[in-house]
């Protein structure tokens, strides 16, 4: 698996050909080195309704026609704007396509759209392919499926929030980890606002201290899992 980061908690995750784009925030991320319009995917994932998670959403699902998967109160909100090919499920629920499954998962979270509409439960999404089964988060406080998840799902990569104030900080994405079984992290939503910079050197150490790996992408740089 090739993993793109395009900062926030944005990323191309590519199996086999396949792009799967997660909660595209890359025109107002003053962090970004792409376009939004220079983005290419077959599947969307989002995770919840706020800005920084579907600023891109709707041009980008436009113009590429991918698949958006989402849940379906998001659904609904892409099928106002013109995008049809829309997956709107719920949590607990499995979707197939070619290279494995995707599930929806809870989050604890808040969730609206920008434009004020309800916007269903937040989530997070567990993608299992032959290749490695990836957990992405999502914006989510520490809660207890986490080790569920860790029981239940062969988790081999977790993408978690670590910025503090909005979601969980390092700590609890450090005790995140340990409840997933999950020795190899991606961080994400951190660094891209003032209130949610971290100490990039200080939470590595603190997740090499444990035993486990807190890897903080570069943006815009392939990486191979
Ligand atoms: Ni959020
Ligand atoms: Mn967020």
């Amino acid at each position: 698996m090739t993993i793109n980061y395009l900062g926030h908690s944005c990323f191309i995750l590519e199996i086999n050909g396949t792009k799967i784009l997660l909660d595209p925030f890359i025109t107002p991320n003053p962090l970004a080195k792409t376009k939004a319009e220079d983005i290419a995917c077959d599947i969307m994932l989002i995770s919840h309704g706020h800005e920084d998670h579907v600023a891109d959403a709707v041009s980008i699902a436009k113009r590429t026609q991918c698949e958006v998967i989402t849940n379906f109160e998001i659904g609904n909100w892409l099928n106002s704007q013109g995008i049809e090919k829309v997956v709107g499920m719920n949590h607990g629920g499995n979707y197939n396509f070619a290279q494995g499954t995707i599930k929806m998962v809870n989050a604890v979270h808040s969730s609206s759209l920008p434009d004020g509409r309800y916007a269903g439960n937040p989530a997070g999404f567990i993608i299992k392919t032959e290749a490695l089964n990836v957990y992405f988060a999502g914006d989510t406080a520490l809660m207890m499926d986490m080790k569920l998840f860790g029981e239940y799902e062969n988790i081999d990569l977790s993408l978690l929030p670590i910025g503090d104030l909005f979601t969980m900080g390092i700590d609890d994405a450090l005790k995140a980890a340990e409840m997933l079984q999950c020795k190899k992290v991606i961080g994400m939503h951190y660094d891209t606002f003032a209130p949610i910079e971290i100490n990039k050197d200080e939470a590595k150490k603190k997740f090499a201290d444990k035993g486990y790996e807190l890897n903080l992408l570069e943006i815009g740089i392939n990486t191979e899992y």
